[in-house]
């Protein structure tokens, strides 16, 4: 059964993160139960899979197909100033153990307009800096007029790929630090928000696992993100 939402409220929200960049959400938490878990992590393969059942299984029982997605389809039509009807979604399923340290601090801005990063287990790290934490600079620039603009500024952006980069970025540059260690769901705008992630070290050998469920890649077919998802084969 699908659960019941407040729908003024959560458009009242996706409109902040229209504004602001970024707004947490937590009517769409995920109780992932230890079994769940434990599926996700014997599913593994590589550290992104898309489309996993429980992924969309999530996507279905929480509402965020029957309620979110059309609020985020009227809000594109507004953003973009377009009547196109958007509806794609990829849903990616992010599994990282520590042992993984090229995850840290892979700065990029997204394809799609919106991300909602749901937290399914996040280890607890007692007074350590390092635990995955996603690194957010609110629309550090506008959507592109076009995929060259796109392109261009992307790659301009390559050059914060480092801890050293992302800490002088920090010091001129407003940002967020955000642990999700409660699990409260956060949704952002992907294209306009660089973002990463702090490296990851896990005391009792737990992964650290995220669904990432991407709305609207707004780009030419021939654009990047089809081009590098045909790429990875995800
Ligand atoms: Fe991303």
């Amino acid at each position: 059964m699908i659960q019941n939402i407040d729908i003024d409220e959560l458009e009242k929200k996706v409109n902040s993160t229209i504004k602001t960049g970024y707004c947490f959400l937590p009517e769409f938490k995920w109780e992932g139960d230890q079994e769940m878990i434990q599926s996700l992590v014997a599913s593994k393969t590589k550290t992104y899979s898309a489309k996993h059942n429980l992924h969309d299984e999530y996507c279905q029982k929480t509402g965020i197909f029957k309620y979110l997605l059309p609020i985020l389809q009227t809000k594109t039509k507004l953003l973009l100033n377009t009547s196109k009807n958007f509806d794609d979604i990829y849903q990616i399923t992010r599994i990282v153990d520590q042992s993984e340290k090229g995850e840290s601090y892979r700065t990029h801005f997204d394809s799609h307009l919106f991300t909602l990063v749901t937290p399914i287990q996040i280890p607890k790290i007692e007074n350590s800096k390092d635990s995955g934490q996603l690194i957010v600079f609110p629309k550090i620039r506008q959507e592109p007029k076009n995929e060259l603009k796109n392109i261009l500024e992307k790659a301009y952006f390559k050059r914060y790929t480092s801890e050293r980069a992302i800490s002088k970025l920090k010091n001129k540059t407003k940002h967020v630090e955000i642990d999700l260690q409660d699990r409260t769901p956060l949704l952002f705008l992907g294209r306009q928000c660089l973002h990463c992630n702090r490296p990851f070290h896990s005391e009792n050998g737990q992964h650290r696992i995220t669904f990432l469920t991407h709305f609207f890649d707004s780009s030419p077919k021939w654009g990047l993100g089809q081009i590098n998802r045909m790429l990875r084969q995800r």
